[in-house]
């Protein structure tokens, strides 16, 4: 199984985990590590709606509670026919720990259905190297 396969089995299966009884809508998000780890994540949704969380704050929460910081790639899961890229919020959590040129793997059930990197979905952004001076 190659590392991306396994990024997609592993997006799948946390996606089938996900609380999502408000809007109906599962997301699974697989990080992988350039350490060659997998650390994954769902949404959790809450009856007070803006407090819920996306599935890529859950993976990369997991990521930073294991002691790894550099994300490789992540795949993202979602449902129905549309892209699921990762929202605004998620892509500059995501810019923290990743570089440019990070493969964001947008997939449905059926397999990975594009690819971006962090730069196609986050140009000029702002990161750690602002705050240097
Ligand atoms: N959602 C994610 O988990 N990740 C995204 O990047 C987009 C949206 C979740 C949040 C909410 O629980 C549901 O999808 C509908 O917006």
């Amino acid at each position: 199984m190659s590392s991306l396969e396994a990024l997609f089995e592993a997006a799948k299966a946390i996606q089938a985990k996900a609380y999502a009884p408000y809007s109906r809508f599962k997301v699974g998000a697989a990080i992988g590590t350039q350490g060659g780890r997998v650390f994954t994540g769902c949404n959790v949704e809450n009856a007070a709606y803006p407090v819920g969380t996306c599935a890529e704050a859950g993976a990369i929460a997991a990521m930073i509670a294991a002691g790894e910081s550099r994300i490789e790639a992540i795949v993202v899961m979602g449902e129905g026919e549309h892209l699921v890229t990762p929202c605004g919020g998620c892509r500059q959590r995501i810019r923290e720990f990743a570089s440019p040129e990070t493969s964001i793997h947008v997939a449905g059930p059926e397999g990975i259905r594009k690819r971006f990197t962090l730069d196609d979905l986050l140009p000029f952004s702002f990161g750690p190297d602002n705050l240097n001076g």
